[in-house]
């Protein structure tokens, strides 16, 4: 207990250490309004702290999961984890790219991100489809809209970023995830009726 104290102590901290601070964008000869460059920048920081979180969510799965199909989903949930952390990477760098600060911290993801926090123990497989599904489609949602500001905006690269990467990974993931919930009741296009499976399967 005392070790762990002394760990979390540090002449650093209360100084200002800060080069530039979170939520600024610094100058970049890209050719993009400071404006532009601030609003790309902002619009990712969220995409980033929701993809982390989906990240880890899914290494939470590969470890919890269980049941008959356990070896697959522990095999699919850490594919999909890898794409994720990819995709993480390449948010932040593109965030840096246009002069931001890219969100890194576990805490600071924690209370940014509007993924719905799941319990720390282990929940049935159906669940954590169903989790994951409600988390690629805030992601998915966010990444359209994030692109088409960036294309209003002229922010190409940012756009291209979206789409090719973000929107397109998790749609594909989705597909994937969705087929494994086929039957349960809980993939209906019925919103009502799969938010019954859901609690049937709780
Ligand atoms: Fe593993």
């Amino acid at each position: 207990m005392k070790q762990k104290l002394l760990l979390k102590k540090s002449p650093l901290n209360g100084q200002e250490t800060e080069i530039q601070k979170y939520g600024t964008v610094a100058n970049r000869p890209l050719s993009l309004d400071h404006k532009v460059r601030l609003a790309s920048a902002n619009g990712l920081n969220q995409i980033l702290a929701d993809t982390m979180t989906l990240r880890d969510l899914y290494k939470k799965h590969h470890w919890q999961v269980s049941g008959a199909t356990f070896y697959q989903l522990h095999l699919l949930f850490d594919k999909h984890y890898g794409e994720q952390a990819e995709l993480v990477d390449t948010i932040a760098e593109r965030i840096q790219t246009l002069g931001g600060v890219a969100i890194a911290m576990a805490p600071d993801v924690a209370e940014t991100t509007r993924i719905a926090r799941p319990p720390r123990g282990r929940e049935d497989h159906t669940i954590q489809l169903f989790r994951l599904l409600q988390a690629h489609e805030l992601i998915i949602a966010a990444a359209r809209e994030a692109a088409h500001t960036a294309v209003a905006d002229g922010d190409d690269g940012t756009n291209d970023m979206l789409v090719s990467d973000v929107l397109r990974t998790n749609e594909f993931q989705v597909w994937f995830i969705n087929e494994q919930l086929a039957g349960t009741g809980i993939a209906d296009i019925d919103e009502e009726a799969a938010h019954s499976a859901v609690l049937a399967h709780a």
